[in-house]
C-alpha cells in the first residue's frame, strides 16, 4: 500500500494533509525520513513507521481524541442537529467509528472516538474506575469546604421522582470565580449537574479535561481530534 495511503486510512488526516506531512519530512522509516507520498509501505512495516517520531497505530482499530465542541450531540448522525460524526474525515466514516461514552450537547472537551469495542466497553463498564476531570463554571453561592467533604464522602443524590443514588467519592477542587474542577470515577448521565443542582448551584460551563491519561494537545481547537498513538492507547488500557 502507498504510505499516504496508509497514514490517511489510519486516521492522520485526508489524503492531501498526510501527503503534506509526509513530504515536509515528518514520516520516518527505520530512522530515515521519506518524502515520496507514494512509498509502497507492507504490513510488518507499520510499527517501524514513525510520526513525528511516535509509532504510528495502523492496525485495524481507530482512536481518535476530539475536543467536542459546544453545541453538537454526542452521536454519529441526526437528522435535525450537529453531531460529533460530522466532524469525521470523509474517508473514516465508514470505519465504525463511535464516541466512548457520552457529553451533553453543550459540554465541551475531551471525548473518545473509536471502532475498538473491546475499549469502549471496558472504559464505560463501571467495574473500571478511569478518573474524569471536569473543569465546571457555575453560578450560585461559591463553593466552599462543605461541598469539598460532601463530595469526598460519596454523596447520595436525592431528586424529586428517583430513588436515592449513592455516588462514588468524588474531588472537588475549588477555584476563583465561580469555577471548580471536578474529578470523578464514574460517569452517570448529567452527573456534573445533578450533584451541582443538589448544592443548589447550576452549571453554566463544562468542560471535560481528561479521561485518564487522556488529554487534549496543546492548542487544540474545539472540532478538531488527534489520532491516539500507541502508548497513548497503552496507557489508557492500562488504566493510567
Ligand atoms: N456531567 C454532565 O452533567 N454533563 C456532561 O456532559 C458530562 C458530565
Amino acid at each position: 500500500m502507498r504510505l499516504d495511503k496508509l497514514l490517511a486510512n489510519s486516521g492522520y488526516g485526508t489524503r492531501t494533509e498526510v501527503k503534506e506531512l509526509i513530504r515536509k519530512g515528518h514520516v520516518t522509516i527505520d530512522g530515515q525520513a521519506i518524502f515520496d507520498p507514494s512509498f509502497s509501505v507492507s504490513e510488518e512495516m507499520g510499527s517501524r513507521i514513525l510520526l513525528d517520531g511516535e509509532p504510528i497505530e495502523a492496525g485495524e482499530y481507530l482512536y481518535f481524541c476530539l475536543n467536542k465542541p459546544d453545541g453538537y450531540l454526542t452521536a454519529m448522525t441526526d437528522d435535525r442537529l450537529p453531531c460529533v460524526g460530522d466532524l469525521l474525515p470523509p474517508n473514516l466514516k465508514t470505519k465504525k467509528i463511535s464516541p466512548v461514552g457520552r457529553l451533553d450537547f453543550h459540554t465541551t472537551g475531551v471525548l473518545l472516538l473509536t471502532n475498538d469495542g473491546a475499549l469502549s466497553h471496558q472504559l464505560t463498564s463501571p467495574k473500571w474506575h478511569r478518573e474524569k476531570v471536569y473543569l465546571v463554571t457555575y453560578s450560585g453561592e461559591a463553593l466552599t469546604e462543605k461541598e469539598v467533604a460532601l463530595f469526598s464522602s460519596g454523596m447520595t443524590l436525592t431528586e424529586k421522582g428517583h430513588a436515592p443514588e449513592k455516588l462514588k467519592p468524588a474531588i472537588l477542587t475549588l477555584l476563583p470565580d465561580n469555577q471548580c474542577r471536578l474529578t470523578l470515577t464514574e460517569g452517570k448521565t448529567h452527573q456534573v449537574k445533578r450533584m451541582l443542582a443538589q448544592t443548589g448551584r447550576s452549571v453554566i460551563f463544562l468542560h471535560r479535561e481528561s479521561i485518564g491519561s487522556l488529554h487534549l494537545k496543546e492548542n487544540q481547537e474545539p472540532g478538531e481530534m488527534y489520532a491516539l498513538s500507541k502508548e497513548d492507547i497503552r496507557l489508557l488500557k492500562e488504566g493510567n
